[in-house]
């Protein structure tokens, strides 16, 4: 299935010169919603995620259907402020300014085998803060899994060498 042709891209949002990514017409197609999970799903099955880590707020979209679809438990990493219990926290930098990300400490038990999921990986600032706090917690991760990955980018390169799938690439 052509996803790429799916996703709609706005010139110059939302500062001139960057060439925004917009998810929301892949994921209102049924069809095209149904086949990014079942890929991103096969691609990861046999490595048995107990759960799927999925990052505020467009990384749930294709996070919890994914852990329904793995038989995983879903965790959610949030934005500063919005998880009630206990939090480890980390400062990052992303493509667009600062930002900090938390999760519940007891979200993850040691060991525990663990699938990140987000949306878009451009500069990788947002997952990799994300896989420190999972190795924090003692997490095991099993692998990466994104809709769409901007190559130029190289954010792949500031993850740690466990299987990155992205359905769709971005050369430029
Ligand atoms: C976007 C996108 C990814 C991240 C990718 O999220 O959904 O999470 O940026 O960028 P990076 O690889 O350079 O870190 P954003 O922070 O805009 O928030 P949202 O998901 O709540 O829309
Ligand atoms: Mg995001």
């Amino acid at each position: 299935m052509d996803l790429k042709a799916l996703i709609r891209e706005i010139p110059d949002f939302p500062q001139p010169g960057i060439s925004f990514k917009d998810i929301s017409t892949v994921i209102g197609n049924a069809q095209a919603f149904h086949y990014i999970i079942e890929e991103l799903a096969k691609g990861f099955r046999a490595d048995r995620p107990e759960v799927v880590v999925g990052i505020e707020s467009r990384g749930y979209i294709i996070g919890a259907p994914l852990a329904y679809a793995l038989g995983a438990g879903f965790i959610l990493v949030r934005k500063p402020g919005k998880l009630p219990a206990a939090t480890e926290r980390i400062d990052y930098t992303l493509e667009y300014g600062e930002n900090s990300l938390e999760i519940h400490k007891d979200a993850i038990r040691p060991g525990q085998r663990v699938l990140i999921v987000d949306d878009i990986l451009a500069t990788g600032g947002t997952v990799s803060a994300t896989a420190e706090l999972v190795r924090r917690l003692g997490g095991e991760i099993i692998g990466y899994a994104f809709l769409a990955e901007l190559d130029a980018l190289q954010g792949r390169t500031k993850l740690d060498g466990a299987p990155i799938i992205s359905l769709v690439h971005y050369e430029d």
